[in-house]
């Protein structure tokens, strides 16, 4: 693959790029019963739609709040209950694992001398569990959240957050990976050379912006910057 020009910091999504979401509900799937991989789908997509949604109608909650009001209604939509399982299940969110190459890929891009960061949906406290859990601590410079703009992806503002905090000035000197194929265009467009991981074999999406890589997995990113 073409090596991305002039790259200097990799940003990273965090949910479903480094981290698997879908082992909460996979763990307890025999309490959840047959749904539970719909649940899991279902969660997500609105986990999402809620984000986006929220960011239209000018009304803010954090990725905690949107999460759990996600899996509210993935959880009625199925009609599962259980005592303590919704609680269970968002605690699981708080200790997902890292895929299995992303600390070896981390190590490799820095050492290529390039910052690293994650942005992401997710509130500072989520998020600083989940990097101490999978053990990445040390492989970021910045773990950043949309928290400090008050707006979800893919706003342009929360990209322009990433650039103020790297202290970068041109967007195209940032590589933005993720998974989100919605991110990878909102990245795109706003300047960042976006590269899709495409964990799960999707198509680009009919929107403006045009990732600039199309990538398996994370393993090998140094190659391309
Ligand atoms: C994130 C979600 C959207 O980490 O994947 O921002």
């Amino acid at each position: 693959m073409e090596k991305l020009p002039g790259i200097r910091a990799c940003v990273f999504d965090a949910y479903g790029t480094l981290f698997d979401i879908q082992a909460p509900i996979a763990r307890l799937a025999p309490e959840i019963g047959p749904h539970a991989e719909e649940i899991s789908a279902l969660w997500r997509r609105k986990q999402l739609e809620y984000s986006w949604l929220r960011s239209l109608m000018g009304v803010h909650a954090d990725f905690w709040r949107v999460t759990g009001d996600a899996l509210d209604y993935a959880l009625d939509q199925f009609g599962v209950s259980g005592p303590g399982l919704r609680d269970e299940i968002m605690a699981l969110y708080l200790k997902l694992d890292a895929y299995a190459e992303v600390a070896d890929a981390l190590a490799a891009v820095k050492a290529r001398g390039k910052l690293t960061a994650i942005l992401s949906n997710g509130s500072p406290s989520m998020l600083k569990a989940a990097v101490r859990h999978a053990g990445l601590d040390r492989l970021f410079d910045m773990v950043l959240s949309v928290e400090d703009v008050g707006i979800y992806k893919p706003s342009r503002r929360v990209y322009r957050h990433a650039m103020q905090k790297l202290q970068i000035s041109d967007a195209p000197s940032v590589c933005f990976l993720t998974s989100n194929t919605w991110d990878a265009h909102g990245a795109a467009t706003f300047g960042f050379q976006a590269v899709r991981v495409d964990r799960f074999g999707l198509k680009d999406e009919r929107l403006p912006g045009k990732p600039a890589a199309l990538v398996k997995d994370l393993s090998g990113l140094a190659g391309i910057v």
